[in-house]
């Protein structure tokens, strides 16, 4: 409806009218994920937005300085729950994800909104509206890799530090859970955890069409991240959602012992992600839902940590024009490693 308006702004806000006008639309695919890890486009700089996407703390409380690093890369930066996805109603979902748009980079990608209209499995003819708040070197053009708790952590994983998941994350660590344990997880990512087996069908990624729009308002609220020339639409649309008092910021700071959520898992020490790796492939065979193949999974996932560079041989997946980029150590945790589950 508005995405007209919203390129028309777009091209006169950032002179990359033939490149938006290229990725106004297309069809492509979708994973899922939800590593905990603060989102590439939480660093400022990444894109002309009003500010960065609100990151929060061990404790989930959002943080003030964009600056801090990832959980996954030694620093306190996690995604807030509350960028989980939700039913606006029987049609409509709103969501976060992180995204590669054939022909852009995350300049054009951060903050962007894209409506997805799920045309595989049993959420097909559905729509849902993401809100792109990552990227991810391993993701194809075209691919949205939804972001929904207990999704599997992919190659980086903060929610054993930050929730006390298991050591690979909850369930599989490519594709996550797959059946409904979503009352076993913490409160907070509750609502977004059943989202999949309530609207969502359980499906097992949807292929989809999409096509740029200017963002719902109720997006933007949660995560504080406006594209440049962008007025978002709407206002109510996350009336349905429990309502949860929004944690005052606070800066970032040392994680208190006395987090709640936290308590377990900072009896352990800390960890670098490829040691933590290491020892999500001791603790495999104990979690009892992995498989060699993940498991190898794991052993490639440490090898890409030490290195920062992305596989070979990973023909189906082709790296962004900018995967340069990726190669910065602050890109350690919020760079995707998503394999296509094979459940
Ligand atoms: C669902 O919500 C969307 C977004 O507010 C709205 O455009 C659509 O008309 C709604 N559909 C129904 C069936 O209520």
């Amino acid at each position: 409806m508005s995405s007209i308006r919203s390129l028309a702004l777009l091209a006169l806000s950032t002179g990359f009218a033939s490149l938006s006008a290229a990725q106004a639309s297309g069809s492509g695919s979708t994973t899922r994920y939800w590593d905990c890890c603060k989102g590439s486009c939480s660093w400022p700089g990444k894109a002309d937005v009003s500010s960065p996407v609100q990151m929060c703390g061990i404790n989930d409380t959002p943080l003030s300085d964009p600056n801090e690093k990832s959980a996954s890369d030694g620093g306190n930066g996690y995604m807030c729950s509350d960028q989980s996805p939700w039913a606006v109603n029987e049609t409509m979902s709103y969501g976060f994800a992180a995204v590669n748009i054939p022909g852009g980079s995350e300049a054009s990608w951060c903050c962007a909104c894209y409506e997805l209209t799920f045309t595989s499995e049993k959420v097909a003819g559905k729509k849902m509206i993401v809100q792109a708040t990552n990227t991810g070197a391993d993701l194809a053009g075209g691919q949205f890799d939804l972001a929904m708790p207990g999704g599997g952590v992919g190659i980086y994983n903060a929610c054993t530090k930050q929730w006390g998941a298991p050591a690979q994350g909850w369930g599989e660590q490519y594709g996550g859970i797959a059946t409904d344990e979503c009352d076993t997880f913490p409160s907070a990512l509750q609502p977004g955890c059943s989202w999949r087996f309530d609207w969502f069908g359980n499906s097992d990624n949807p292929d989809v069409d999409w096509k740029q729009v200017t963002c719902p308002k109720a997006l933007t609220d949660k995560t504080g991240c406006i594209r440049q020339g962008e007025t978002p639409t709407g206002g109510d649309e996350g009336s349905d959602e429990p309502s949860t008092p929004k944690p005052k910021p606070t800066t970032a700071a040392p994680p208190a012992s006395s987090s709640p959520a936290a308590a377990s898992s900072y009896a352990a020490p800390a960890s670098s992600s490829a040691a933590a790796e290491s020892s999500s492939v001791a603790a495999a065979s104990s979690y009892g839902a992995s498989s060699a193949s993940s498991a190898a999974a794991v052993s490639s996932s440490a090898d890409y940590s030490s290195t920062k560079e992305a596989p070979t041989g990973y023909g189906s997946m082709s790296a962004p024009a900018s995967s340069a980029s990726y190669a910065a150590p602050e890109e350690s945790c919020e760079v995707e490693y998503v394999y296509e589950n094979e459940l």
